[in-house]
């Protein structure tokens, strides 16, 4: 009974109102709350953007202040969660370490994550923030065999992070101002983008009911697909095989366009910009600063550079309107900041933290809120009996 539209991918239908994230994908323009990402870029913070998208306006400077306390007081990790990072494998997937820790997170803090308690949730939002960079370096470290720094919070929360995945035991560490200021933006750049996958996700998983622990954790599963957050790793990989197997940047687009082996150019595209995405134009110009500033000369960004030129000038790419996303330049800025690929895509999910967390809320406090439930239009079999046994 009743018409059920098909929409595979959720291509036409929208799920909820938000007032959180304002994308024009044609003009290639990104909000948050209403102010341009090219202004928050240049001039806020990552904590000051988390809290702009989490409470819905700028905070002043003492709410700022308190905010960032609040965060610094909770960075500590349990120490039994220290030791479940013991039971992985140190090849094991920096996404899926975090993943699993954040599960795990919830059941320290179990009586404390129930989702209608706005005291909880405050609490909970706190705790996500400052324990999730914590995590991820540990999963960094762990990688590494490096034994796990305990954070230093004197230091301002990207300083914090940039200590434990590069400090040692052995010797102190000087933190690279270019370095800190690069990757704040980077986390703003990322810090939302309304209803992609990985948010769609968080919003889903949360409207059962389920507390903001297991929501978040689900977000990050879902970040982690190559077509989503996944492709910042995807797109160092790209260019690494490029260079390394000697093939024409040229003839590895020809081997695109004609779909061979299902090969596609990591990076670009975007299921709503239709235009350059705002955030690859920030991306791109940092790439180059930052690669200066720190003395690096990088071949992969001259071959990314070189793959986008013929790329924007084939029509194949013109046809479809596919542009560089935030993805294309990001891991060449990490790479030189000295990361390994597979923690690209951790760095995007601490960017997105606050993003998953403000939709979660916004979610959990909107009356029209029900739980997730597609539709689907059956095509199997119509009823039968089993034979006679
Ligand atoms: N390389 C080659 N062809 C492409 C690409 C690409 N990167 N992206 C789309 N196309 C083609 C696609 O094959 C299709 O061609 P045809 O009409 O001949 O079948 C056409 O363009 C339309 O693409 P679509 O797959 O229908 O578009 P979508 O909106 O469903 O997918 C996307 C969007 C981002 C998944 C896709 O563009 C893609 O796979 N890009 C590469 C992965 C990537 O960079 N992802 C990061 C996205 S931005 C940050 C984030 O969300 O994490």
């Amino acid at each position: 009974t009743g018409y059920t539209a098909l929409d595979y991918g959720f291509v036409n239908t929208a799920a909820t109102k938000s007032k959180i994230t304002y994308i024009d994908g044609e003009q290639g323009i990104l909000r948050y709350r209403g102010y341009p990402i090219e202004q928050l870029a240049s001039s806020s913070t990552y904590l000051e953007v988390s809290w702009l998208l989490i409470y819905g306006e700028l905070p002043t400077a003492d709410q700022l202040a308190e905010f960032d306390e609040k965060i610094r007081r909770h960075t500590l990790l349990h120490e039994d969660l220290k030791r479940f990072f013991s039971a992985l494998p140190h090849t094991a997937h920096p996404m899926s370490v975090i993943s699993s820790a954040l599960s795990a997170l919830s059941t320290f803090y179990e009586n404390g994550a129930n989702p209608n308690d706005p005291e909880q949730v405050e609490l909970t939002t706190i705790r996500l923030l400052a324990k999730l960079p914590i995590i991820a370096a540990y999963a960094h470290k762990k990688s590494l065999g490096q034994a796990f720094l305990y954070p230093d919070n004197s230091l301002n929360f990207v300083d914090n992070f940039l200590k434990l995945n590069f400090g040692t035991m052995a010797e102190p560490y000087e933190i690279d101002p270019v370095l800190s200021k690069a990757l704040d933006r980077l986390l703003i750049l990322h810090a939302d983008h309304e209803q992609n996958a990985s948010t769609s996700t968080v919003r889903l998983v949360g409207s059962t009911g389920a507390n903001l622990y297991a929501s978040i954790s689900a977000g990050i599963n879902a970040l982690s697909g190559p077509l989503h957050g996944g492709a910042n790793e995807a797109v160092l990989q790209m260019l690494g095989q490029i260079r390394d197997s000697g093939e024409s940047v040229q003839r590895f687009v020809e081997r695109v366009k004609n779909k061979e082996d299902g090969v596609k150019l990591m990076g670009f595209g975007h299921r709503v910009y239709k235009n350059y995405d705002p955030r690859a134009k920030i991306v791109k110009e940092s790439a180059d600063e930052v690669l200066q500033a720190l003395g690096i000369s990088d071949p992969l960004l001259d071959l990314a550079k070189e793959l986008e030129q013929i790329a924007l000038e084939d029509d194949y790419f013109k046809e479809r309107k596919l542009y560089p996303n935030v993805d294309f330049y990001t891991g060449v800025i990490y790479k030189a900041m000295g990361f390994p690929t597979r923690m690209f895509t951790v760095l995007f999910a601490i960017g997105r933290l606050p993003g998953w967390v403000a939709h979660w809320r916004e979610m959990n406090t909107d009356p029209q809120t029900k739980i997730g439930r597609p539709q689907q239009l059956y095509i199997g079999s119509g009823a039968r009996d089993l034979p006679q046994r």
